[in-house]
């Protein structure tokens, strides 16, 4: 009787009897394995559970404060949110290399969560360490591939016996789509459940060369208008992967009477099973044209859009 239901309330049983009346920590990352994670552990255990969320600055436009309200509005668990978005932009001053901004933010993205998970563990005597591990999670590290710190930074290994917690994770024997589909029996909204995969880094990696502060608003612009027309042409769940990419490259247009001379937003859609290999979506035309059109009318500094045609291999998905 494998079915969703059934493992919800089996798994529920489970964590309550290990956890007890104690207390869980949980890494809030925004995305659909923690999330997933977060609401079962609420459903088991309520305020027995801490979730922290370190926001970096650089996730999509009003994403942070979406996945807030959500776990406000929906769960019982103590929610920490830390904004360290000045500290990371100050952290990439000048770094231009896509690994070395990687290492960087996922560094901090560490650092910044021990602080705030040892307040945590001393004032709430926490147990244990929820993390969103998935079961391809498990099977990738058993091959030693690279470890979900380095892919992502987002679910630590190393991080429970740094901290001392045991380890519970509640996703542990699913699948994406099983993880999705747990997502949408408790009820997550499907907007949330069904989103695409968004890099730990963020938008880090789809600024190119060095990350400046007047960047970020561009780009989080230009990406909620291409979200908005893929959602308008009922598109979004035929792909599997869409953003914009920022290029800190010029070109001349005409805005209104004016000559202007501004930047360049690179679109990337990807079609693909498991994210090893892809293609660039097939988009119609007409669905193109219009993100484009809005993006350069409505994004100040932009003058161009481009549509990447690339599949991979021989490029990746990302653009760094
Ligand atoms: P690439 O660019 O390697 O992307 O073809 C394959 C998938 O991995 C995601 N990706 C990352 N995810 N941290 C992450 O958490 C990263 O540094 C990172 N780099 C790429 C990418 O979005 C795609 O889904």
């Amino acid at each position: 009787n494998w079915s969703m239901p059934y493992y919800l309330e089996e798994e529920v049983k489970v964590l309550r009897e290990r956890i007890g009346d104690r207390q869980v920590l949980l890494g809030l990352s925004g995305g659909v394995d923690s999330l997933v994670s977060a609401a079962i552990l609420d459903r088991a255990i309520g305020n027995q559970l801490y979730c922290v969320f370190v926001d970096h600055g650089l996730m999509r436009a009003n994403e942070a404060q979406q996945v807030r309200a959500y776990v406000e509005a929906h769960f019982n668990l103590n929610l920490i949110q830390v904004n360290a978005s000045e500290q990371f932009l100050s952290a990439l001053v000048g770094v231009e290399d896509p690994e070395a901004k990687r290492k960087i933010v996922g560094k901090l993205f560490v650092e910044t969560f021990l602080a705030v998970a040892k307040e945590q563990i001393q004032s709430h005597h926490l147990t244990f360490l929820a993390q969103g591990t998935i079961y391809s999670d498990v099977i990738e590290s058993a091959h030693g591939g690279k470890s979900q710190l380095i892919k992502s930074h987002h679910n630590v290994g190393g991080l429970p016996e740094e901290l001392h917690l045991e380890l519970v994770e509640p996703l542990r024997y699913l699948f994406k789509d099983e993880v999705r589909a747990l997502g949408l029996a408790m009820g997550i909204d499907r907007a949330l459940v069904m989103r695409h995969p968004f890099p730990g880094p963020g938008l880090t990696i789809r600024i190119l060369g060095e990350v400046k502060a007047e960047y970020i608003p561009i780009l989080q612009h230009a990406d909620t208008i291409m979200l908005d027309e893929l959602h308008s042409a009922g598109l979004y769940d035929a792909v599997s992967q869409a953003f914009c990419v920022f290029l800190p490259v010029k070109s001349v247009g005409v805005k209104g009477d004016n000559r202007s001379y501004d930047y360049t937003i690179g679109v990337r859609m990807i079609q693909s099973d498991d994210f090893m290999t892809g293609r660039f979506a097939q988009l119609p035309w007409s669905v193109l044209e219009r993100i484009g059109a809005r993006i350069v009318n409505e994004v100040a500094h932009v003058s161009r859009v481009v549509y990447d045609i690339t599949n991979k291999p021989p490029a990746t998905i990302e653009w760094e």
